[in-house]
C-alpha cells in the first residue's frame, strides 16, 4: 500500500492505496462517487471522465497514485450547492441523455472544453466530444446542449 493525499471535489483526502488501483475504481468503489462510470475500461468510451487540475481525464486509464497531490473533480462536485453548472442545466433543458450512463463523462469533458473555448462552433464541439461515446442519443441533443451554454452565465452558489 502507498500513502496518497489529494483533493476530491474540494475535500482533502489522505489515504493508503494499492498502487495498481485505477483512479476510476478509487473514485467509484472506494469513495462511492458512482457518477464516475466504468464502460470500456480502455480509454475509448469516455464515460469515466473526470477533471484533474481542471483538465478532462479518462480515469480508467490512469492510476489513482498518479493524481497524488492533485485536485480531482467528479460530476458530484460540479454543482455549487443546489445550483447546477450551466452545462448540467443545458443537458437537462435539451434532454441530452437517455439512459444517462455516458452523461457524467460528457458533461465533464464539455465543461473542460468550454473553459478553454467558451464560444465553440458545432464542429469544434463534435471534435471535442469525439472521445465520449453515447449509445442512445445520436449525439445531436448533446451537441445542441453544449452549443447553448452561455459563456457569461456565472454560477452563483446558494
Ligand atoms: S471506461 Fe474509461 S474510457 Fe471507457
Ligand atoms: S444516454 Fe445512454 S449512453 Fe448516452
Amino acid at each position: 500500500m502507498e500513502r496518497m493525499s489529494l483533493t476530491v471535489n474540494g475535500e482533502t483526502i489522505e489515504t493508503q492505496i494499492n498502487p495498481g488501483t485505477t483512479l476510476q475504481k478509487f473514485l467509484h468503489d472506494t469513495l462511492g462517487l458512482t457518477g464516475t462510470k466504468e464502460g470500456c475500461g480502455e480509454g475509448l468510451c469516455g464515460c469515466c471522465t473526470v477533471r484533474v487540475d481542471g483538465k478532462a481525464v479518462k480515469s480508467c486509464i490512469i492510476l489513482a497514485l498518479q493524481v497524488n497531490g492533485k485536485s480531482v473533480q467528479t460530476i458530484e462536485g460540479l454543482a455549487k450547492g443546489e445550483t447546477l453548472d450551466p452545462v448540467q442545466e443545458a443537458f437537462l433543458d435539451h434532454g441530452a441523455f437517455q439512459c444517462g450512463y455516458c452523461t457524467p463523462g460528457m458533461i465533464m469533458t464539455s465543461r473542460s472544453f468550454l473553459d478553454e473555448n467558451p464560444a465553440p462552433s458545432e464542429k469544434e464541439i463534435r471534435y471535442a466530444l469525439s472521445g465520449n461515446l453515447c449509445r442512445c442519443t445520436g449525439y445531436h441533443k448533446i451537441v445542441k446542449a453544449v452549443l447553448s451554454v452561455d459563456p457569461k452565465k456565472e454560477i452563483v452558489a446558494k
